[in-house]
């Protein structure tokens, strides 16, 4: 059996994401998202994601018609990405740091989701990334986003170890709470066969929890009116929630 070493977040596991992902239903979550554009009076046909990672979202956007840009600080992730999506003409793929970006031309909509927030360790960052996303949209652009609550890191995740199968792929994720800095640490180890030898490998990954008001207090920082809603509903959002919605306008 081999073992590779604990390397930088999605670069061992980013060939086997969207197996890890399967059970989460993307094209529900895009047509919550799509609600949220038509109800807002901004009219728009690109959007940008930030954080695509392997691009599900992206594609799901560019079936619909949709003109997308994904941006991801991962060469791996968006090395699936482009697999993905090669051959369709309206998707265009950025490698670079969410917390400070800025695009050609400005947009109507930018997304940010699973989690891919939570990845900002510090105030300062997730406010870089807010400025950024307020520079780069449209004056009556909106900025719509995911989150995990502190509740959702500190009770659910907690100080557990979960056994998964998905589509057949063996993980464990094995995770540490630390209660001062809000912060989840999260050992993945993948059980893999290559090339007819079994593998495991293993990725570090952290994530913060924030608590609603600093959300809150960031995005009008950034220059933002916002709202927050459980995920995939429109009621407002609370501290008991496991995930939650944001929908930032500038
Ligand atoms: C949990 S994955 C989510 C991917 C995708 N949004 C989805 O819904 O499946 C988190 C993604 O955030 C990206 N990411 C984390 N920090 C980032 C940063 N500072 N700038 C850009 N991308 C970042 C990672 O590379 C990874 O692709």
């Amino acid at each position: 059996m081999k073992s590779n070493s604990c390397s930088k977040p999605f670069a061992t596991i980013a060939p086997y994401y969207d197996r890890l992902m399967s059970f989460v239903n993307y094209p529900g979550w895009i047509a919550y998202i799509e609600k949220i554009i038509q109800l807002s009076s901004v009219k728009e046909n690109v959007i940008v994601d930030l954080a695509c990672g392997t691009g599900v979202c992206l594609q799901l956007w560019a079936e619909k018609g949709y003109e997308v840009i994904g941006l991801d600080r991962s060469f791996a992730m968006l090395e699936v990405c482009r697999e993905r999506v090669v051959g369709q003409g309206n998707v265009l793929l950025i490698n670079a740091d969410m917390r400070d970006f800025a695009l050609a031309r400005p947009v109507g909509v930018i997304t940010c989701l699973y989690d891919s927030l939570n990845y900002l360790l510090a105030d300062a960052d997730l406010l870089g990334c807010f400025r950024s996303v307020h520079e780069a949209l449209r004056d009556d652009g909106i900025f719509i986003f995911d989150m995990n609550t502190i509740h959702s890191l500190r009770d659910e995740w907690g100080n557990n170890t979960f056994q998964r199968r998905d589509e057949g792929l063996l993980s464990v994720w094995s995770n540490r709470y630390d209660t001062d800095a809000n912060i989840s640490s999260l050992n993945i180890t993948l059980h893999v066969r290559r090339n007819g030898q079994e593998m495991i490998l293993e990725e570090f990954h952290q994530e913060r929890g924030y608590p609603l008001s600093v959300i809150e207090d960031l995005l009008r920082e950034a220059g933002f009116d916002c709202s927050l809603y459980r995920h995939l509903t429109f009621t407002p959002a609370s501290e008991f929630d496991l995930r939650v919605m944001g929908v930032a306008r500038k």
